[in-house]
């Protein structure tokens, strides 16, 4: 059985007394005994504050990225040693904005998966088409690739560590979610590519999120389907209720 993963993307958002009064707001609400594994992704700048103020609690940390070098002459860059250190367990890789405004490549991408594997961390890596290359029908050949590329050399040992976050670029922050029946059965095919790279066993214990305008009043559709294993929330991650109302739906 793989355990649903529910993280909340806050992307370029909150300053620390923002991010602390989130968990001051979510602690009391927590049960011991939550379903899905819940994972809070802060700005860097947060990332201290938020993980010493979750520490007693079932909350996970991650960053939203890493840069691949472990120290060095890389301005603006933090290393995997760094999200260590800071107690990160999951950091997310290859988010379409990062894809997009960033001009990652896949290349880039695989680098960082493969830096964090080595220390420890697990990547939450997104792959998803955007509009026009869903409407040219390229969306199945673009995914498997953008998923063999990220694990390009990734061995059998370090890839259940692995999360895959199916994120339609065109249903970000739109409010225009993919149909469950759709992001289910993009989710099945990039199991498929697992399997035909690491066999049965392990394409059934990689989980596998869907992102994109995800809400409380739209979970329903997405975690009744036998493939998707949680979701990648962006907008609606920002108040602590409606995080917990999409992790608990
Ligand atoms: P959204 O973002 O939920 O605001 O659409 C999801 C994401 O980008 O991870």
């Amino acid at each position: 059985m793989r355990r649903k993963i529910v993280a909340a993307n806050w992307k370029m958002n909150k300053t620390i007394p923002e991010a602390l009064a989130f968990v001051d707001e979510i602690r009391p609400k927590l049960r011991q005994d939550e379903e899905a594994e819940l994972v809070i992704c802060p700005p860097f700048t947060a990332l201290y504050s938020v993980g010493m103020a979750i520490k007693d609690t079932c909350l996970k940390l991650a960053a939203q990225d890493v840069f691949w070098e472990e120290s060095g002459a890389y301005t603006g860059e933090v290393s995997p040693v760094m999200l260590t250190d800071l107690g990160c367990e999951y950091t997310i890789v290859g988010h379409s904005e990062r894809r997009g405004y960033f001009k990652e490549s896949d290349m880039d991408v695989n680098r960082k998966v493969r830096a964090l594997l080595d220390h420890g961390i697990k990547p939450i890596v997104c792959v998803g088409e955007t509009l026009e290359q869903r409407e040219a029908g390229e969306t199945d050949e673009l995914v498997t690739r953008q998923v063999e590329m990220a694990l390009d050399g990734v061995g059998m040992n370090d890839v259940s560590s692995v999360v895959i976050a199916y994120e339609p670029i065109w249903a970000i922050g739109t409010g225009k979610s993919a149909s469950g029946e759709d992001a289910n059965r993009v989710i099945g095919l990039i199991r498929k590519t697992l399997k035909a790279i690491y066999g049965d066993g392990i394409a059934n214990s990689v989980r596998i999120q869907y992102g994109g305008s995800v809400k409380p009043d739209n979970i329903a559709e997405f975690s009744r389907q036998p493939e998707i294993d949680g979701a990648l929330v962006g907008g609606a991650s920002l108040k602590a209720d409606s995080f917990l109302a999409i992790a608990r739906g």
